[in-house]
């Protein structure tokens, strides 16, 4: 990784040999947010790295869209390739174009409505075994849902046992892995506990997908899901049997890896920081409430409800402004560039920050404020395309966003059908962004059983009238 050797303004406060890594290990948000006040682009130094954070959305998105000059690297990317492998979303531009033309077809529109059905059953069996008056650990719960989606999406018929072991193993990398990206690898080479803990769960993954790969060759059957596309699929660009034509099993389990990470923690992310917004506004958890009633009846929101949810929708759209799971990628510049009228030197770290353009005042009316109203028809046109990137842009805009759209709104509205979350008093929530996606600490919630008509129901599951009730404690993620 190059210094930004670049003539763009240096943000203040830099440390000697610790530029500032300390400031933003302390509150990288809020030094992020601070940055934009210092100019469009900002040199900034973590450690021995330089990298320029680039804060003006249209830079942004020339970054975005010049995917061949500010290919995938940078501090995050660099170290992230070590564990994905050379999936999707970390394989430089020179593999992109073939490798997102064999997977595009399994986030075809069309696929949506079969893998609506899985994220309709998962949202409700992790819900219907809410208790009434119970306090739960609200992002377990909503990441036990976005990862049995996941895993009946993309391989349906892996045995129990193998998803299981993957659910562990993907809870362990992705605690470790936000810090190995910031350390020098030489630091992060040494054996403690928690980086042996790491590097076996690392092997033992990656075993266990080649075994549901094996598998899958062996049977031979479609079982139409995304492992068995990955399996089919073909670069029409390609000669039948030429070599390149078929992803090879190492290419397989790159791509599920990358699947596994991109969708399990930013949707549950996502959707744990709706149900702690509407936690601390009780008008538009009504408005929600009301909207899942009428369309729901008290029923599982399915893929021919989506039309009719619209503020579940917005209430989903509004959360990923404030919260953006991705909250910060970086490039690296491959041959020398030029961004905002200055020059950048091939090798630079780049780095953007989709929280920190969705937090600016002169893109966004009261910033700070939860306003799921802003994204109505009449009001959303008036917010730049730019201004808004939750799922990125350009060429690496990512595949699932389609897909994460319709299962955290189909399990917002399958929630609210049936319960309402009520804040703990005197519990503090942090965002928690040390991790790839930003996610809520210190959530927990109380859950009220309701009914169609919006009573509370007490003293039963409101899904199934049992009066029987689960452990105080159920922050055990079900895989
Ligand atoms: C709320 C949920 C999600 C959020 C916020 C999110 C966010 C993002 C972002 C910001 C990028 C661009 C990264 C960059 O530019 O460096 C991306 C790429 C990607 N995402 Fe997602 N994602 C979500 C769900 C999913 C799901 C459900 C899947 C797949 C099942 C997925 C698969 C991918 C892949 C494969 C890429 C790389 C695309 C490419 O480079 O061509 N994501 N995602």
């Amino acid at each position: 990784m190059a210094q930004a050797d670049c003539s763009f303004v240096i943000a203040p406060g830099a440390l000697p040999l610790l530029g500032h890594t300390l400031r933003f290990l302390r509150d990288p948000l809020r030094f992020l947010r601070s940055l934009p006040d210092i100019g469009d682009v900002v040199t900034i130094r973590l450690g021995p790295v330089g990298a320029v954070v680039v804060c003006a959305p249209e830079l942004v998105r020339q970054v975005l869209v010049d995917d061949r000059t500010f290919d995938k690297g940078g501090f995050l990317f660099d170290r992230s390739r070590e564990f994905l492998g050379n999936g999707l979303g970390t394989c430089l531009h020179k593999d992109h174009r073939r490798q997102r033309r064999m997977i595009q077809p399994a986030f075809h529109r069309a696929r949506l409505p079969g893998y609506a059905r899985e994220m309709s059953a998962q949202a409700h069996a992790v819900t219907d075994a809410w208790r009434h008056g119970r306090t739960i650990d609200v992002l377990a719960e909503t990441t036990a849902i976005s990862l049995r989606t996941t895993a009946a999406t993309i391989f349906s018929a892996a045995p129990a046992a193998l998803r299981e072991s993957l659910a562990a193993d993907l809870a362990t990398l992705e605690e470790g892995v936000f810090r190995r990206m910031l350390l020098p690898p030489h630091v992060d080479a040494v054996p403690t506990p928690g980086k042996r803990r790491y590097d076996r769960a690392h092997a033992r993954s990656r075993q266990t997908i080649n075994r549901i790969i094996a598998d899958y060759r062996a049977d031979g059957v479609d079982h139409g899901d995304l492992m068995s596309m990955l399996l089919a699929a073909q670069d029409d660009l390609a000669g039948p049997g030429t070599e390149g034509a078929r992803l090879s099993d190492d290419e397989v389990r790159d791509q599920v890896m990358s699947f596994l990470f991109a969708s399990t923690d930013t949707i549950g992310k996502a959707l744990a920081w709706a149900l702690h917004l509407l936690g601390g506004h009780p008008h538009i958890a009504e408005r929600l409430h009301a909207e899942a009633d009428a369309v729901l009846a008290g029923g599982v929101a399915g893929f021919d409800d989506l039309p009719r949810l619209e503020v579940t929708r917005n209430i989903i759209t509004e959360t990923m402004r404030l919260y953006p799971p991705g909250w910060l990628l970086t490039r690296t510049t491959t041959v020398d560039a030029e961004l905002g009228g200055r020059h950048i030197p091939a090798g630079t770290d780049v780095a953007f920050s989709p929280y920190q353009i969705h937090h600016r005042g002169d893109l966004f009316t009261e910033p700070e404020r939860f306003d799921p109203d802003r994204w109505a028809p009449d009001r959303a046109g008036a917010i730049p395309r730019e201004a808004f990137l939750p799922f990125g842009g350009g060429a690496r805009k990512c595949i699932g966003d389609a897909y994460a759209l319709t299962e955290a709104t189909l399990a917002l509205a399958t929630i609210a059908a049936r319960w309402r979350l009520e804040p703990t008093p005197g519990r503090r929530v942090r965002a928690a962004p040390y991790a790839l996606a930003l996610g809520p600490k210190g959530l927990f919630m109380r859950t009220v059983a309701r009914d169609v008509a919006g009573h509370e129901v007490r003293g039963r599951s409101a899904a199934s009238g049992e009066g029987a009730g689960r452990p105080k404690d159920t922050s055990a993620s079900r895989p």
